[in-house]
């Protein structure tokens, strides 16, 4: 068994979207490695029970933070807040996220700007406001820090009916990697994870049901885990195979076939 590379014991890792599906999972992984955790979602309840279940296995400490991250000063207040409780962030995992399924011209153009504002918005922001804090912490202890976006299979091409999402997905792609090579000589690990479908409330939430084959959170969990315990963890984790030779295939087809399968895929 290879030798856990990736120690947050005795740091903070903030989670965003840690009310429900990957963000319950990373939850409990960080609390499994010994760090004390920041749960941050809009459904209160859920996350005071999952810090309450988190004590009792791990003896987890969890700071819940319900917070609408659409809202215009929401990682603002999610900074000073920190601040206030002087919470030094060593891991930040920006998970929240959500999906809307449609031709653009039909859907609703309000959510799709409060799906830029979270999926884009508060991910940059966030990352912005706490970047300086994780790099000291991996100067510090090798190994304790990480930053993991969560992006997706649809960041690889367009999504036609998933326009914005795929964009935004994107764009936490390009965005990640261009900030795992500047800050590659601090020893902090970067990683855009990016899940094909995934068992949890995504789907519904998007308007749309899981498919059979999808991935169980549990997988994007361990091989999330896995990237992070490599020496050095790469800028991009692609979750299971079949997903990563259709995001290869999407780089080197023609865009109309691209177009055409990825139209299909929901
Ligand atoms: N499931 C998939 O098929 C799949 C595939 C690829 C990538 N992903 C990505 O994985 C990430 C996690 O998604 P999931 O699959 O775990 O979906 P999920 O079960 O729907 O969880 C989404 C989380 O985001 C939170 N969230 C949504 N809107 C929010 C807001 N305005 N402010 C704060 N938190 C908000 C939700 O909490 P509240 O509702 O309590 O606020 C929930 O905790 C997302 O970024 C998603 O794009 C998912």
């Amino acid at each position: 068994m290879s030798r856990a590379l990736y120690n947050p014991r005795g740091t903070t890792a903030v989670i965003t979207g840690a009310s429900s599906g990957l963000g319950v999972g990373y939850a409990h992984e960080l609390a499994r490695r010994g760090a004390d955790l920041v749960l941050v979602a809009r459904r209160q309840e859920r996350l005071e029970a999952l810090a309450v279940d988190l004590a009792e296995r791990f003896g987890t400490v969890s700071t819940v933070i319900p917070l609408d991250l659409t809202a215009p000063d929401a990682v603002a207040e999610l900074v000073a807040d920190l601040t206030s409780r002087s919470i030094p962030v060593g891991t930040l995992i920006n998970n929240a996220g959500f999906g809307t399924i449609g031709d653009f011209v039909d859907t609703d153009p309000e959510r799709q700007v409060a799906q830029l504002r979270l999926n884009v918005l508060a991910l940059t922001e966030l990352t912005h406001a706490l970047l300086p804090g994780l790099i000291a912490t991996a100067t510090r202890q090798s190994g304790a820090a990480a930053l993991v976006n969560l992006a997706s299979t649809a960041a690889f091409q367009p999504v036609p009916h998933m326009s914005v999402y795929a964009a935004s997905k994107a764009y936490v792609l390009s965005f990640t990697e261009s900030v795992w090579f500047e800050t590659r000589p601090t020893g902090l690990k970067v990683l855009a994870v990016c899940p094909g479908f995934v068992h949890t409330e995504f789907a519904a939430v998007a308007g749309s049901t899981v498919p059979k084959r999808a991935l169980t959170v549990e997988r994007v969990i361990s091989s999330t885990s896995a990237a992070l315990d490599r020496p050095r963890t790469p800028p991009k984790l692609i979750v299971g195979s079949r997903n990563t030779v259709l995001a290869g295939a999407a780089v080197i087809a023609p865009i109309r076939v691209v177009l055409t399968a990825a139209s299909r895929r929901h």
